[in-house]
């Protein structure tokens, strides 16, 4: 939500929009760029994706830079709401990502009058009328005054060779070599670059000036932190010969699984959730946002399947409001990013009530990798497109070597082999064994209500590519169980209807056909896509059969989802979209 990038150095404006580049993933309805040319601040902004911003840029000789890509919160994707914003002297110039929350209140309280909608204007103003000498207890002074999240990059006209950087709830890194340094929002950007670098952590600020990084706490208190090493970030921003990232990613689903097999064969990452670990836990708790909350719904049912303890999927925003865990309540998170705000919170909830607290997190560098007690990596590497994919799936996985794994540890049967190695290679035909892909490609292009349908996990993953269409084709479609239709939505269906029904469980195979002839019986269509036998009879309830590859059932809703992701994408597509890059969202929510 939101990117932002600090540089010193050479070349610092061509070099900010680079960095940005790769914070993309963020926000991109509008970004912005201030340098300083002869003590004066120099502002360049556009509306759209930063490749605008490229364009309009004029070559400037400038060493330093602040940039921003921008997922609006307040005021809409106009160049007046682009950041930077600047005080009513022109003397500093802000980027921001969060949210101050009491920005209303605070503009009253300055009588401030700004010439955009957004709050981080505000919080320039309000920086720039604190009565301290220096930048640094201006900005100190300010931030104690706001409520909400903020990471900051800060330059004054005056001081063509300092940037001034605050953070609270919202992430910031800073790394430095001989030559320049570099604020981010995402370490990432300094991959390749930098050796090492430094998180700060909230209520930190730090003042960076060339080659030198100099942090402070919130009394003006000069303070050490520890460098991180960069090593091992991946360093994706190729999409190798595929036209967008989210076809790459989909296609490196048996790449990912390959990985996970791999690590956590040969590395004990599930050691620490032992016999005590698990002592009293008697629920456990699945809490994440979007397709991370689907993520959590799967993972329920995985473990519901094998343990007698209760286990519930939780949307995040919701779980901070109702659910009350305790300290026998395992919650286990679930993010791609790690920086979700929501998630976030609960974690934070989690951890006040005492709970035990258990990570799966693609990102490992992230705060809720960071934050909770134990954290299983995903091993999904690098995931650009904003549509979750591949890393979708490696949550799946790690879910299904958790489950098998605390049962192991709760029935005390050593024997078992939590590691499913069958999923690579599950995976790879069910990317490569999806002829139809076309055909139905062109019935949802046709229909005008496309309705998702299964039972059971068949639902979860009906609700999954539910989501994914809507994200990235602007369809609207739902997701039903098969068994509810009959309740309401029945009265949709007309001849401009496409149900898709999922249907890989011989158990409620029936049913899912039972709700298929209610469809057509009211003149929709009715595609299925199945890797279950289907009888003569059975195949005149269906429009449209399509087969994926025979899977173990238990392997069935990591296998019966990658069709559908691809579905998506070749839908959007054909619609001339970017599936990378779908209207109004970003990949990392970092605000509530
Ligand atoms: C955003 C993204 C979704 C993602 C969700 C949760 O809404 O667009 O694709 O599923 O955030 O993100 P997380 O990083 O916590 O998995």
């Amino acid at each position: 939500m939101c990117g932002i990038i600090g540089y010193i150095g050479e070349d610092a404006s061509n070099i900010a929009v680079s960095s940005l580049k790769k914070l993309e993933y963020r926000g991109y309805d509008s970004s912005g760029i201030a340098t300083i040319l002869n003590n004066k601040i120099e502002i360049t902004k556009c509306v759209g994706e930063i490749a605008n911003l490229e364009k309009a840029l004029a070559p400037t000789p400038c060493t330093i830079a602040i940039a921003h890509t921008r997922w609006a919160t307040h005021g809409k994707a106009t160049k007046e709401n682009a950041h930077p914003h600047q005080n009513k002297e022109k003397t500093l110039a802000l980027v921001h990502n969060g949210i101050i929350e009491n920005f209303e209140q605070l503009k009253k309280q300055y009588n401030l009058k700004p010439t955009s909608q957004t709050d981080t204007e505000i919080a320039a103003l309000v920086i720039s009328k604190q009565p301290q000498a220096n930048n640094l207890a201006k900005l100190i002074s300010a931030c104690k005054q706001f409520v909400g999240s903020y990471a900051f990059a800060l330059i004054d006209k005056n001081q063509p060779s300092t940037i001034y950087l605050a953070k609270q709830k919202s992430p910031l890194f800073v790394a430095t070599n001989k030559n320049s340094c570099l604020a981010s929002s995402d370490p990432i950007c300094f991959c390749g670059k930098y050796k090492n670098y430094y998180t700060l952590a909230d209520n930190e600020f730090c003042v960076m000036k060339k080659g030198e990084l100099l942090f402070f706490n919130k009394n003006q208190k000069q303070i050490k932190k520890k460098p991180q090493n960069v090593g091992g970030f991946e360093n994706s921003a190729n999409k190798n010969h595929y036209a967008f990232f989210a076809e790459k990613e989909v296609n490196q689903t048996p790449e990912v699984a390959e990985k996970i097999i791999k690590n956590y064969s040969q590395t004990n990452y599930l050691k620490n959730i032992d016999a005590e670990f698990l002592k009293n836990i008697n629920q456990i708790h699945l809490i994440g946002c979007g397709t991370a909350y689907h993520a959590c719904l799967m993972g329920a049912s995985y473990l519901e399947k094998k343990l007698a303890i209760p286990a519930s999927a939780h949307i995040a925003s919701e779980y901070i409001y109702s659910k009350s865990p305790n300290k026998n309540t395992l919650c286990i998170f679930l993010s791609q990013s790690g920086e979700t705000a929501d998630t976030i919170l609960s974690l934070k909830k989690a951890k006040q009530n005492r709970a035990k607290t258990l990570a799966i997190v693609n990102v490992p560098y992230s705060t809720i990798a960071k934050q909770c007690n134990i954290t299983l990596p995903c091993f999904a590497g690098a995931e650009i497109a904003v549509i979750s994919t591949k890393a979708y799936t490696s949550m799946l996985c790690v879910l299904k070597i958790l489950s098998s794994h605390i049962s192991k540890v709760i029935t005390n049967k050593k024997q078992i082999n939590c590691v499913p190695s069958s999923l690579k290679n599950i995976t790879k035909k069910s990317i490569n064994s999806f002829p139809g892909l076309n055909k139905l490609k062109k019935l949802v292009l046709e229909n005008e209500k496309i309705i998702f349908l299964g039972k059971n996990e068949d639902y979860i993953t009906a609700q999954e590519a539910s989501l994914k269409l809507k994200e990235i084709t602007y369809i609207n479609s739902i997701a039903l169980p098969s068994g509810e239709l009959k309740h309401g939505s029945l009265a949709l269906v007309d001849s401009k209807t496409l149900a898709i029904f999922i249907s890989t469980n011989p158990k409620t195979h029936q049913k899912n056909l039972s709700s298929a002839s209610e469809i057509k019986a009211r003149g929709g269509k009715v595609a299925m896509l199945t890797n279950l036998e289907l009888s003569k009879a059975d195949r005149k309830k269906v429009d449209y059969v399509y087969s994926f590859a025979k899977t173990p059932a238990s392997l069935s809703s990591i296998a019966s989802i990658i069709p559908l992701q691809k579905l998506a994408i070749s839908v959007c597509i054909a619609k001339g979209l970017n599936p990378d890059k779908p209207r109004n969202l970003a990949k990392s929510v970092t605000v509530e």
